[in-house]
């Protein structure tokens, strides 16, 4: 697997994190409670993927109220009002509707009246991908700052009769608010990102698009859900992440015992143990939160990056190394100097 973009770009002005922030819906479900939806086990469910509960979304609770609340959060850590934003990129795969965007919704929300605002699509790597795009935005002087939010309500898109599937994931959101670097501390160093829509097939939500609209008068509720080849998606998850971490640890100029913290994608503690192996760093170096949160697709790595922060488990300097995997097939990876 080959990563089709690696930066960073010199010319560039130096970009920073100036704040993160997270929500996650209160309601708690346990694996317990899926014990009795579907034929399985707390034990399967936490032996397989190390999943113990995960956050549902209230009924009217949508993507954009869960992507604004983390976002206000961000928002204040980096001493900005909703009206100074400039660019909001939303990266999901759950949106309110089809169209608008997510981002329109959260614009609205957020009073960021003069904002940009669009959504991004890459599942699981969404949040990165839409870092790379807000880096290289402010960095490029086109805009001045960027909220970028991963957010999802994927109890919406589940088949609760599907035990491959349903004991999977959860629902939250997590922000970050870009601002160009004054004296280039606490920098963005390098991203690597990547595609194979050779295996879109892998997973995916068949229906609801152009290819397979959903009628009301005809209804297959399957083709609305999360279709996911697990075992085969593992495999290419595990590869995909490891190139694209020695990538990005490459353009930064660094190796990977230069790596302070890891901040993986939360789908499975069986693939981020692989990934550890792999490049050689410590499992106390490795951030997880998966046991709590399940898998929340676009806004997991954006939820880490947060708790991470807001637990202090970054120091000023520290290299801390971002990566992501998921439905496209994309991957996508970063090093930032905190
Ligand atoms: N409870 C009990 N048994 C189950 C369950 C369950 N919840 N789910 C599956 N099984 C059974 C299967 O039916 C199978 O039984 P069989 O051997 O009789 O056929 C057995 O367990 C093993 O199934 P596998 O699919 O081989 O299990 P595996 O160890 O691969 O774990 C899992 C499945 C957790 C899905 C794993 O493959 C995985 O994590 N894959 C990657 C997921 C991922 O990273 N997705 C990317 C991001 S998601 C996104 O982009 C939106």
């Amino acid at each position: 697997m080959k990563n089709s973009a690696v930066s960073p770009d010199q010319k560039m002005i130096p970009v920073r994190i100036a704040g993160t922030g997270s929500y996650l819906p209160e309601r708690i479900m346990t694996n317990q409670e899926l014990e009795d939806l579907v034929d399985t086990s707390d034990d399967w469910i936490t032996s397989r993927t190390g999943i113990r509960e995960r956050r549902i979304a209230a009924e009217g609770e949508h993507t954009s109220h869960l992507a604004a609340k983390a976002a206000e959060k961000a928002l204040e850590q980096a001493g900005l009002d909703g009206a100074d934003v400039h660019l909001i990129i939303v990266a999901t795969i759950t949106p309110d509707t089809l169209t608008p965007a997510t981002a329109c919704y959260v614009q609205q929300h957020l009073g960021s009246q003069r904002a940009v605002a669009f959504d991004v699509s890459a599942a699981c790597s969404g949040f990165l991908y839409a870092l790379e795009l807000a880096r290289t935005s402010v960095g490029s002087g086109a805009f001045r700052n960027a909220l970028i939010i991963g957010a999802e309500k994927l109890s919406a898109f589940v088949d609760w009769n599907d035990r491959n599937t349903c004991v999977l994931f959860g629902d939250g959101a997590g922000a970050a608010v870009l601002l160009p670097s004054e004296n280039g501390d606490g920098k963005i160093l390098s991203c690597a990102l990547g595609t194979d829509g050779a295996q879109a097939e892998l997973l995916n939500i068949p229906g609801g698009g152009s290819a397979c609209p959903l009628k009301v008068d005809a209804p297959n509720e399957k083709l609305a859900y999360l279709a996911m080849q697990g075992r085969e998606v593992f495999k290419h998850a595990v590869n995909a992440m490891k190139t694209a971490s020695i990538d990005a640890i490459e353009a930064a100029g660094l190796t990977a015992s230069d790596i302070k913290l890891l901040i993986p994608h939360q789908a499975n503690l069986r693939i981020i143990d692989a990934i550890v192996e792999r490049l050689e760093i410590d499992r106390e170096d490795v951030f997880i939160n998966l046991d709590k949160y399940g898998n929340t697709s676009a806004a997991a790595v954006a939820i880490a990056l947060d708790e991470a922060n807001r637990q202090g488990r970054m120091e000023k300097g520290d290299k801390v190394l971002l990566v992501a995997f998921g439905a496209g097939l994309t991957w996508a990876s970063a090093i930032i100097e905190w």
